[in-house]
């Protein structure tokens, strides 16, 4: 089998962050979102992975993932010049898929069970398709499966009267038979080729679509509160582990995690989860967490943050309180004297003070 992993799109309820790079690649638990979906690929036993690009800054989906060795796979890029939808980027795989069955994964969906088991079955079946539904508290936002005795009777993109709360995920198991329905689709309202109205056609015309149910976590990271809690369930299932170097009345209970190199000073409150990459310095009565994130290279100092993503070589040192934000590479915040405060700050900024 093959997989696909689509990294293209313009992440516009991301912006600022997606400025100047694909949503896909940015950081939960200090690791891009997509490597999770990479992962997942390749332990389900798939190596041949094409990832489709487009939109700001794909070029840095290259350099990071280069040919796939370092990562255990092999990459074939494939470009899509427009976000024409799922569907449309799936059809640019017709060559790379070849006459295999597939997966399609979102680049930005995360899934913490393996899938080696749906990816097994979809492989020794006669499906047509697979799709993986998980139940959702906002349906409007989503593909919804309309099931009915343990079949699937309709799936409809973001329905306003929502049939069921069962959302399509991310993750679509197919046969090349879906480039031929493919190929006769007519864009959505929202001017795409829809992945859901391409599965609904199999349906229509009776073709064997089965679904299998995810019951624990999903989550189509599309906003930064979607991000924020993906980082802190990822976090919480990793492993503890402190290489860094602490004081010794730091105390450090339940998920945390350190990296090389990091320095924790005395007086520094750390509360799980909370992931610290290398070459970090936390200093002076900080206090780290619940469920936060901070990159290589930070220096924080007398701050307290909680449920955040601070990125890498970010230096922070302010009494402000920081809570649910995501904070991009580089930048740097301190404490300004007096009421006035200075700001430089990139299109489609958020500030609430
Ligand atoms: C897309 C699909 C939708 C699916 C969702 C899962 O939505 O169109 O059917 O439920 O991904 O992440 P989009 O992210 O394009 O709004």
């Amino acid at each position: 089998m093959k997989g696909i992993i689509l990294h293209g799109g313009h992440g516009t309820r991301l912006r600022p962050l997606t400025h100047t790079g694909p949503k896909q690649l940015l950081p939960i638990a200090n690791k891009p979102m997509s490597e999770y979906c990479l992962e997942s690929i390749r332990d389900a036993g798939i190596d041949e992975i094409a990832i489709i690009i487009g939109g700001v800054g794909s070029n840095k989906v290259r350099e990071y993932y280069g040919d796939g060795k370092e990562f255990g796979v092999n990459i074939t890029y494939i470009k899509q010049e427009e976000p024409k939808g799922i569907a449309h980027a799936i059809r640019l795989c017709k060559k790379f898929v070849n006459d295999e069955k597939f997966l399609v994964f979102l680049g930005d969906n995360i899934i913490q069970k393996s899938i080696k088991d749906f990816v097994e079955n979809f492989k020794n079946s006669d499906y047509d398709s697979t799709v993986l539904l998980c139940e959702v508290d906002n349906p409007s936002r989503f593909g919804i499966a309309d099931v009915k005795n343990g079949k699937i009777i309709k799936i409809t993109e973001k329905p306003k009267n929502p049939i069921s709360n069962l959302a399509v995920t991310g993750i679509y198991l197919l046969t090349p038979l879906i480039f031929k329905i493919i190929d006769n689709l007519k864009p959505s309202w929202r001017n795409e080729l829809e992945i859901t109205d391409a599965l609904d056609d199999l349906l229509k015309q009776n073709q064997n679509v089965s679904y299998e149910r995810i019951t624990d976590y999903w989550k189509d990271t599309g906003t930064p509160d979607d991000i924020i809690h993906a980082n802190g369930e990822i976090i919480k299932k990793m492993e503890k582990k402190f290489e860094g170097k602490k004081e010794r009345d730091v105390v450090l209970d339940g998920k945390i995690i350190v990296g090389k190199n990091s320095d924790i000073e005395s007086n520094v409150k750390i509360i799980e989860p909370v992931i610290i990459g290398s070459n970090c310095k936390i200093l002076e009565n900080s206090i780290i967490g619940p469920n936060v994130s901070i990159g290589n290279d930070s220096i924080i100092s007398v701050s307290s943050i909680k449920n955040s993503i601070i990125m890498e070589k970010c230096r922070i040192n302010s009494f402000t309180k920081i809570k649910n934000s995501i904070i991009a590479n580089n930048s740097d915040i301190k404490d300004e004297e007096g009421d006035e405060k200075i700001f430089l700050l990139g299109e489609g900024s958020k500030i609430s003070l």
